[in-house]
């Protein structure tokens, strides 16, 4: 009997299963790293030179693992990070992950490259905490109304990404002619002015040094 996601035993369950049902195209999106996936690979060894260090001969009755971050509580100190189209994983897509969080009690950051709006995320999940992962879109009209519409739909917070100035090779992208299906659109598409979209696509990395200084154009 295959296994079923209420006996998945830990993340490496959801792994195998994603490769049995997903595409192939879109297993390879989620799972792969640029290049040959050295940095990729370092994140994850990363992790073995840490140990949880057990304690013993002390009071262990009511473990507790919540904590604040940005002065409001959370139930544990893990979020959800930014990961762009979750509709080709499921068609759920970004309103179920953040209703998973809102059930959980932590954090969701929603990605410019979402599938889902700002209102279809804040209807499925109202009270969860929400952030916005933004670039700063050449647009900078386009940049501002994002912000504001994450506002006005209850996100707290804005999450910067600045080390993303150019695609990687994406090496099994290129391969398999990795292509979006229809119903996949983006949120930064889904922004009114679609047509500008294009020339919007330009990342930090393309200003003139002179005009790199998102801190302050977001607090501004
Ligand atoms: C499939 C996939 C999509 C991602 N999409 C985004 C994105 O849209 N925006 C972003 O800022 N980071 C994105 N990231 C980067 C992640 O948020 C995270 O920073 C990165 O995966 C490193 O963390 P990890 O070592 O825990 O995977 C993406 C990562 C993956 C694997």
């Amino acid at each position: 009997m295959s296994k079923s996601v209420t006996n998945f035993a830990c993340v490496n369950d959801y792994e195998d299963y994603a490769r049995k049902h997903l595409p192939n195209m879109y297993f390879d999106y989620f799972f792969d790293g640029a290049g040959q996936g050295k940095t990729l690979e370092w994140n994850k060894t990363g992790f073995n030179k840490y140990r949880i260090r057990p304690k013993y001969m002390r009071p262990v009755t009511n473990r507790n693992l919540s904590t604040t971050i940005l002065g409001k509580p959370v139930a544990f100190p893990i979020g959800i990070s930014p990961t762009a189209y979750h509709k080709l994983a499921h068609k759920d897509g970004e309103p179920a992950t953040a209703k998973a969080a809102q059930d959980l009690e932590t954090i969701f950051i929603l990605s410019s490259h979402s599938n889902s709006t700002f209102e279809e995320v804040s209807k499925v999940a109202p009270h969860g905490r929400k952030w916005l992962q933004l670039y700063i879109f050449q647009s900078r009209e386009m940049t501002k109304d994002l912000v504001k519409l994450a506002e006005e739909n209850g996100f707290e917070a804005l999450v910067l990404t600045v080390d993303f100035t150019l695609f990687g090779i994406r090496r099994h992208l290129i391969r398999t002619e990795f292509i979006m299906p229809p119903y996949s659109k983006r949120l930064d598409c889904l922004w009114k002015k679609k047509a500008q979209l294009l020339t919007s696509l330009a990342f930090l990395s393309r200003y003139p040094s002179e005009q790199v200084k998102p801190i302050e154009y977001i607090h501004a």
